[in-house]
């Protein structure tokens, strides 16, 4: 059966902050309680977002960003309490300890908070950010690009003087930025110790192929590059996230930044499970890139996320929504009873699915008679032939009046003396 999702993985690489020892391993940063908070209703309490920690670190992600630290005193103790829990506790197969990070811009004042809040952790990270595009510089800052340099510059080598040994830094709007001018800013933060660049298109304008050139464009033209981490950080504004992010790590980005179900500012932000599931059902055609999120808990991950935040995914997401691995045509179905592979790319089992039946067949009016022959087997009953054309006409003229046809339908069809198992 043509499934590839559940080819064996090798094991992540020891981490060390700004050093990948096999160049197919891809770092996973979830920024699901960061970024994923930051959509409109999703706040969580300290004790839910200590929750959600706890199951992004049993999926397997290397770094959590836990939040923005000077956001509030609030947001501090939660980044701080899950810095003290999650970041000091192994789990897993490989006895994993993520990376705990919170958020800040480039400042002082948000630098200590963020360091206040994750130095408890066995790997802090302290993610510091400037706008890089013309149009932040000039209406939101309101500063030149060589002060936004020289401010960058000072704050990555801030955050590095207070011991925090792993400091990433984001140009804001890297997408709509000048490249000669984000070559240069990379350059020196680099040199003030940035050990992962994050390159963020934080409003979703980009297209796949030209994200993908931005970072390749970065990799070969930054100076010191080979000294940091390459990440991804895309927004959906055009639905794109997922294809950006893959675009990214296709041409050399080996952190990527994702969230549960996709949520985030807007639009929301690339989808951890779309992510990981596309990198390791076409893991040949990426050239053997790999992560290390045990697949096997994204269901759970997807509910509690939508538990907490509130926000429920829509039926038709890919990979966790509600009919991902649902089939109602009849030539589908008949397909699925054959052979699983037909129209299934990747196996329930790979996500920790378990569904109501083991085809994920649903009847509804464009069922055929394999899938509703086989619905009769499952619930006990024997018919002949000449019975079953009785009843598959009377199915369809129910099934034509609803949306779903249940077991409870079926059994009422079935009350004919004839048809009692
Ligand atoms: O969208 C964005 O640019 C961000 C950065 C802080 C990484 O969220």
């Amino acid at each position: 059966r043509p499934v590839r999702a559940s080819m064996a993985q090798p094991r992540r690489p020891e981490y060390v902050p700004n050093r990948i020892d096999d160049p197919n391993y891809v770092r996973i940063f979830d920024t699901t309680l960061r970024d994923g908070e930051q959509s409109p209703g999703a706040t969580m309490t300290s004790a839910e977002k200590l929750v959600v920690a706890r199951q992004l670190a049993r999926l397997g992600v290397d770094i959590i960003e836990a939040g923005f630290p000077a956001s509030s005193p609030d947001d501090l103790d939660a980044v701080r309490s899950i810095a003290i829990e999650v970041g000091n506790t192994p789990v897993g197969e490989d006895g994993h300890v993520p990376v705990i990070c919170g958020l800040s811009r480039c400042n002082k004042r948000d630098i200590d908070a963020a360091w206040e809040a994750v130095r408890h952790a066995r790997r802090p990270r302290i993610h510091t950010f400037i706008a890089t595009s013309e149009i932040h510089m000039q209406h939101k800052l309101r500063k030149t690009p060589e002060q936004v340099v020289g401010i960058a510059k000072e704050m990555v080598a801030y955050a590095r003087s207070l011991g925090c040994p792993d400091v990433e830094f984001s140009p804001e709007d890297a997408g709509r930025s000048n490249r000669e001018f984000l070559y240069h800013i990379l350059e020196e933060v680099i040199k003030a110790g940035a050990t992962t660049l994050n390159i963020p298109d934080t409003v979703g304008y980009t297209l796949p192929y030209e994200f993908g050139k931005l970072i390749a464009d970065i990799k070969a033209n930054t100076p010191g590059i080979e000294n940091a981490i390459i990440s991804t950080h895309c927004q959906n504004d055009l639905g794109l996230a997922t294809a950006n992010t893959l675009a990214g790590a296709h041409a050399g980005a080996r952190q990527l930044e994702v969230t549960i179900n996709g949520i985030g500012e807007r639009a929301g932000n690339a989808s951890l499970e779309e992510v990981v599931m596309a990198i390791k059902c076409r893991r040949e055609l990426l050239g053997g890139l790999y992560t290390g999120i045990n697949t096997q808990h994204i269901t759970m991950s997807s509910k509690m996320v939508q538990e907490h935040s509130g926000l429920h995914v829509q039926p038709h997401k890919a990979i966790v929504g509600a009919n991902a691995f649902a089939h109602e045509s009849g030539i589908h179905q008949d397909g699925m009873l054959k052979y699983k592979g037909t129209y299934e790319i990747i196996s329930p089992d790979d996500i920790g699915l378990t569904r109501a039946n083991e085809f994920g067949i649903v009847l509804g009016k464009l069922s055929g008679r394999h899938a509703v022959r086989s619905k009769l087997v499952e619930l006990g009953y024997e018919i002949t032939d000449k019975e079953f054309e009785d009843f598959f006409k009377r199915y369809k003229e129910v099934a034509e009046k609803k949306k779903r046809v249940t077991d409870e339908d079926i059994e009422a069809l079935l009350s004919d003396e004839i048809f009692q198992p």
